[in-house]
């Protein structure tokens, strides 16, 4: 064991979560005594499911391997029936009858979609989140799904990068419990006892592993280059996470980890998933991973398929490296009989965990799709979830919340858009089932008030970007100046304006990277015209990252960030902008200012020259910039209520510790305002004397509250010797005595502080 290993060994304390499942040896064993080599690669093969036209499973490619007992199983594809048929054909027709695992990217709902993971994970409320991801298991299941390849829980500090989307935000601390919510929501209990006897749980895969989210100018695909304590301290903590709640498998990344694709990197996926962190579920890669390799340049795909092999990877997505190789590496010696076993003895177990042994149709049960898809009370959870997710950044005057009354102007091309209301990663949604946000207004209003619309611009000026973005979910196109002219006609009836404005679905997500995080030229144009009206203007940012609203924080009364917010986008914007509900959504991200400043991260370093928090000039030979300030627009954990919340000062039991006892820090919340709402009162640490440089400061904790008007409460977080712990210059998980702050407020910026010394 080398040195690293040691001491992460040391603070590895959860292993053996996966209890031994009941007969799952004997049975794997006696079933792999049965099959020839070439059985065993087939398990190790994934592949699309493909267009498949029911009746006629058996003429297609997967069809035909999977008879031929080359398939361990399929993904993304949609229907019970036809999944039935392809199952019939691996159960009934092939040798040994093995059932295929059958995988889809549900990734924020099946066809009742939830806001995306990054909105998610706004709201800070784990309880909502594994709830979207039980609602997801259901209908999933119910149409013949049992694994999905989600929690996405890459922590992304620049949001350049698409895939910023599909993660919960900047910080290990609250993507690593929102990565266990979503966990124990698709699979149920850690010991995996629900999936095994139900089946509306599904297996989950945490993806991916890992660094993923670092890559380099948020360009998708890029180079990751990162030390050993950055991985450990902010990048890993969510795997982690997963693993303890108990994942089935792992999806590794298409990134590499130390000049190594993560597909083949032994230290990642053997010595610290396997022998650090206990994981005994099965690794697959991402699409066609091993066949990237050779474009690296880091080997053939025979080479490649051998490395992963031996590197921990279990299941081969696409590549048919596996299938097609590893029986001459075999030959050849460059892989043994034993590796390739376990990793058929991995996809055997992660079969028979989900219960296919007993029952190869458990998860295809047409009479469910009725009954459990997109039913009236998911749909009524996504929208009281996607309310939670919204992030009210301005109300200036308290413009919001709006009454039901008068004319109001709703305009911009998300407003009436169907298509674009869900977010990226939607493979099963079905978007003429739900309404448009103009819709949903005018049902709320009903006769109490009139909706008037306009798009009144494109997404963008330009076509081919446009184009680009949609991705199947286009935005009708017009003449720049007709659309404004409409709009500009409607707006002057109105006595407010709603904008609803921002990047299309599919601008964020995977391989969609951008380097301007600008609202687009149109937008902000027409955004501009209608500021000339004097009225007054609430901006809708629909986004699936960060956005620059800098102009916009400057010239509008109110803007609400409202991301993807799923199926249930349109009632739930009602919700709130009519104050039925409070928004209560805390930013997971940091809003910059310019996109310069990306990587843009509230728990950065402090440096030897800093300049102080807020500091709005530019000071020479400091750490900043000439043209802009350091701070974001809006910082991590920043978001408002309609009600007004005071904070007391921090109650510590005691101002010391030491290394083997916990102290309590406490605080009051009062509602100060006249609206009911919740709260999301934040724990921070900075350790003000360590042997290794810290973040200037932590979120160590966090609980969400509710308070009616003119009500107290006491919140109180313990504080563990564990919190004040990280991996140091030697990667031991340390605590070294000294000062910290202990911080405790409404955002990453507004904090009472006190001082606790541990000795
Ligand atoms: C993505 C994964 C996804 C896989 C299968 C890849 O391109 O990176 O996140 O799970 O495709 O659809």
């Amino acid at each position: 064991m080398n040195r690293l290993l040691a001491t992460l060994a040391l603070a590895s304390c959860t292993i053996g979560i996966h209890a031994q499942v009941q007969g799952m040896d004997e049975f794997v064993s006696g079933l792999m005594q049965k099959m020839t080599l070439e059985e065993k690669l087939g398990q190790l093969n994934l592949l699309p499911g493909g267009d498949i036209t029911t009746g006629a499973a058996m003429e297609t490619q997967v069809g035909t391997l999977a008879k031929n007992g080359q398939l361990g199983g399929i993904f993304n594809i949609k229907g019970v029936d036809k999944i039935r048929e392809l199952q019939e054909v691996a159960v009934k027709r092939s040798r040994l009858g093995i059932p295929l695992i059958v995988g889809m990217d549900v990734v924020h709902g099946y066809e009742t979609i939830f806001p995306i993971p990054l909105a998610l994970s706004c709201s800070w409320d784990m309880q909502a989140i594994e709830e979207s991801t039980r609602i997801a298991a259901k209908e999933a299941s119910a149409d013949g799904i049992n694994w999905t390849y989600s929690p996405m829980v890459d922590i992304a500090r620049d949001a350049r990068w698409g895939r910023i989307a599909e993660g919960s935000g900047e910080d290990p601390f609250l993507g690593s419990e929102c990565a266990k919510a979503m966990v124990l929501g698709y699979q149920g209990k850690a010991d995996g006892t629900d999936m095994m006897n139900n089946n509306d749980r599904i297996m989950a895969c945490v993806k991916h592993f890992t660094m993923y989210g670092a890559s380099e100018a948020g360009r998708d695909y890029n180079t990751v280059d990162m030390s050993r304590q950055c991985m450990l301290n902010y990048y890993l903590p969510p795997y982690r996470a997963a693993v303890d709640a108990g994942v089935g498998s792992v999806m590794s990344s298409f990134n590499i980890v130390d000049y190594v694709p993560a597909t083949a990197n032994k230290w990642l996926l053997t010595d610290v998933l396997r022998s650090d962190w206990g994981f005994n579920g099965f690794v697959v890669t991402d699409y066609n991973s091993i066949g990237e390799m050779p474009i690296w340049g880091t080997g053939t795909l025979k080479s490649a398929s051998a490395r992963a092999l031996k590197a921990g990877t279990d299941m081969d997505m696409c590549s048919n490296g596996f299938l097609t190789t590893l029986a001459q590496s075999l030959k050849e010696g460059t892989v043994t009989e034993e590796q390739i076993n376990t990793a058929c003895r991995r996809i055997l177990e992660a079969k028979y965990k989900l219960g296919l042994f007993n029952d190869p149709y458990k998860y295809c049960v047409p009479s469910r799709v009725k009954k459990d898809i997109f039913t009236k009370e998911h749909r009524q959870t996504a929208r009281r979830i996607a309310a939670e997710t919204f992030v009210l950044l301005k109300n200036e005057g308290n413009v919001l919340p709006l009454q039901k009354k008068g004319t109001i102007a709703l305009i911009g091309p998300l407003a009436h858009n169907r298509a674009n209301m869900e977010g990226t990663w939607c493979v099963a949604a079905v978007h003429e089932k739900y309404p448009t946000l103009y819709e949903a207004m005018k049902e709320v209003v009903g006769s109490k008030a009139k909706v008037l619309y306009a798009q009144g611009s494109n997404i963008c000026r330009d076509a081919a970007l446009q184009e680009a973005g949609a991705f199947g979910k286009q935005t009708p196109r017009g003449d720049d100046n007709v659309l404004r002219e409409e709009a500009l006609r409607i707006a002057q009836q109105a006595d407010v304006i709603v904008c609803a404005m921002g990047e299309s679905a599919e601008m964020s997500g995977e391989s969609s990277s951008r380097a301007n995080l600008e609202l687009f030229d149109v937008q902000h144009e027409l955004l501009e015209a209608l500021t000339q009206l004097g009225k007054p203007i609430i901006l809708l940012n629909f986004a699936g990252r960060p956005t620059v609203l800098a102009w916009e924080k400057k010239n509008l009364p109110a803007i609400m960030n409202v991301w993807f917010g799923g199926s249930e986008t349109g009632p739930a914007i009602c919700d709130v902008l009519f104050g039925k509900t409070s928004p209560s959504g805390k930013l997971s991200v940091s809003l910059p200012q310019s996109t310069g400043q990306e990587p843009l991260y509230y728990n950065h370093m402090n440096t030897g020259r800093p300049v102080k928090e807020g500091a709005d000039r530019y000071y020479k030979y400091q750490s900043n910039y000439m043209d802009v300030r350091n701070d974001p627009l809006y910082p991590f954990g920043y978001g408002l209520s309609y009600t007004t919340f005071k904070y007391s000062d921090i109650r510590l039991s005691r101002g010391t510790m030491t290394s083997t006892d916990s102290i309590t820090a406490t605080v009051t919340v009062s509602n100060t305002g006249s609206y009911d709402a919740d709260e999301i009162v934040q724990l921070y640490i900075h350790d003000k004397e360590s042997s290794s440089v810290r973040p200037v400061k932590e979120l160590k904790g966090f609980q969400r509250i509710h308070l009616t008007r003119g009500e107290s409460k006491e919140v109180t977080f313990t504080i563990t010797p564990s919190m004040l712990s990280y991996y140091d210059y030697d990667c031991h998980f340390t605590l070294e005595p000294g000062q910290f702050d202990i911080m405790i407020g409404t955002n990453s910026t507004s904090l009472s502080r006190s001082l606790l010394i541990v000795e």
